[in-house]
C-alpha cells in the first residue's frame, strides 16, 4: 500500500491513509506496549510494572529486569492487538526504545521489535527514551504547540529543552550531577522508604509540616539553567543522622526535601521561559507526576500568563504509548528502516539525535 503523508510540524497534524505503529518500551523496570494510529490516536496500551519484583532488593536488578521483559513483551503485544482489534499484518511500523537505559533490558525490546518487523517486512524505528517523554504531552488534549520549553525530569535526567518541532531540540540547561528523580529516590532511601522513592517520599511529605527544616536549594541563583542535586542529598544525610526517627520528624524532613527540589525546578523552569520568551511549558518524565511540582508550576507560570502542559498521569512514568507516538512521528518523517541491524545505546545524549537528523 502506498502511503501519502502530509506532515505539518506546526500543528502536528499527520494526514495519511492510515498508519499504525506498535511501540515497545523496555528501558528499565516497566514493559510498555502500545498501538498508535495516525488518524485515531492511541488505540490501546498496556503496561507491566516490575516494581513489586525489584522492591525486595531496594532497587532495580538489571538481570531480573531483562528476564522479565522477555516474559512480558509478547503477551502484552497480543493483549494490545486484541484490545484494539488490530491484526499483526495491519501494523505499518514497530518503534522501540533504543536508549538510554539498562543495556540488557533495551536489548530485549530491540530484539523483539526487529525480529517482528523483519517477519512482517515493515520498518523498525529506534526511539530515544527522552524524546518519548518529551513528546508525551502531545498525546493529551489540549496539547501544546511548537515551540515550547520542556522540563524533563526522570530518574536519570533533569534537563530544560527548547522544542521547535519533532527532532528540533536545543538544550538550555541540565543537571551537573544527580537528577531530580535520583534526589527523590536517594532521600527516600535515607528516610527508610522503599523503592521507587519519589512517590513514597511525596506520600510521607503529605503528613509533614512545611518549614520545620530548611534544606539547601543548590544553584538556585547560579544565573544559568543548570541544576545540581548532590549537595541536597548530602544535607539530607546529615539531617537524618542528627534527627530522631519519629514518624512526624521523618514526614517533616520529607516535606523539606520535596519543597527544596520543587523550588529549584520551578525557579529554573520560569527562568527558561523568560530566557526564551516562550509561554508554554511542557513537563515530562516520572517526577512530573509530583503533585506539589504541578501545583507550584501551575501557580507560578499561570500568574505570568503562561500555560503548563503535562502528560496524563499514566504517561508520566515509563510507558509504551510515548514510544509508539514518537515512532509514528518519526515514521511520518520517513525515518523507519528495514535493515534490521539494531544496536542499543544505554548511554545516549538527546543532543546526539539532533546531529543525526
Ligand atoms: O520517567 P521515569 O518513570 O523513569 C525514568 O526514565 O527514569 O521516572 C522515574 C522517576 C523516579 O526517580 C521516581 O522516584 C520519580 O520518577 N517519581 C516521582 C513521582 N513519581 C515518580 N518523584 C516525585 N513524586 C512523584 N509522585
Ligand atoms: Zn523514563
Amino acid at each position: 500500500m502506498v502511503h501519502v503523508i502530509y506532515y505539518n510540524t506546526a500543528s502536528l497534524e499527520i494526514h495519511e491513509m492510515t498508519q499504525i505503529t506498535l511501540g515497545i518500551e523496555s528501558s528499565c523496570d516497566e514493559t510498555g506496549i502500545a498501538l498508535y494510529q495516525t488518524e485515531r490516536g492511541l488505540l490501546a496500551h498496556a503496561l507491566h510494572t516490575q516494581v513489586a519484583m525489584h522492591s525486595e532488593y531496594g532497587g532495580v536488578v538489571p538481570e531480573l529486569a531483562s528476564r522479565d521483559h522477555v516474559r512480558r513483551i509478547i503477551p502484552l503485544v497480543r493483549q494490545v492487538l486484541h484490545e484494539a482489534d488490530v491484526s499483526l499484518n495491519q501494523i505499518d511500523a514497530i518503534a522501540y526504545t533504543q536508549g538510554p537505559g539498562l543495556g540488557g533490558a533495551l536489548l530485549v525490546g530491540a530484539s523483539a521489535a526487529n525480529a517482528l518487523a523483519y517477519a512482517l517486512d515493515i520498518p523498525s524505528i529506534g526511539i530515544h527514551h527522552l524524546e518519548g517523554h518529551l513528546l508525551s504531552p502531545l498525546l493529551s488534549d489540549p496539547a501544546p504547540e511548537f515551540p515550547f520549553v520542556a522540563l524533563l525530569v526522570s530518574g536519570g535526567h533533569t534537563q530544560l529543552m527548547r522544542v521547535d518541532g519533532v527532532g528540533q531540540y536545543t538544550l538550555l540547561g541540565e543537571t551537573l550531577d544527580d537528577a531530580a528523580g535520583e534526589a527523590f529516590d536517594k532521600s527516600a532511601k535515607l528516610l527508610g522508604l522503599g523503592y521507587p522513592g519519589g512517590p513514597a517520599l511525596a506520600q510521607l511529605a503529605a503528613t509533614g509540616r512545611t518549614g520545620q527544616y530548611k534544606l539547601p536549594r543548590p544553584m538556585l541563583h547560579s544565573g544559568d539553567l543548570d541544576f545540581s542535586f548532590s549537595g541536597l542529598k548530602t544535607a539530607v544525610l546529615t539531617l537524618t543522622k542528627q534527627s530522631d526517627d519519629e514518624k512526624q520528624t521523618r514526614a517533616d524532613i520529607a516535606c523539606a526535601v520535596q519543597e527544596a527540589i520543587v523550588d529549584v525546578l520551578a525557579h529554573k523552569a520560569r527562568a527558561a521561559l523568560a530566557q526564551t520568551g516562550l509561554n508554554q511549558l511542557v513537563v515530562a518524565g516520572g517526577v512530573g507526576a509530583n503533585q506539589l511540582l504541578r501545583n507550584r508550576l501551575n501557580e507560578d507560570i499561570g500568574k505570568r500568563g503562561g500555560t503548563v502542559f503535562y502528560p496524563d498521569l499514566q504517561f508520566c512514568t515509563d510507558n509504551g504509548a510515548m514510544i509508539a507516538f514518537a515512532g509514528a512521528l518519526r515514521l511520518a518523517q520517513q525515518q523507519g528502516r528495514k535493515d534490521y541491524r539494531f544496536n542499543v545505546k544505554p548511554r545516549w545524549n538527546l543532543a546526539e539525535i539532533i546531529e543525526t537528523n
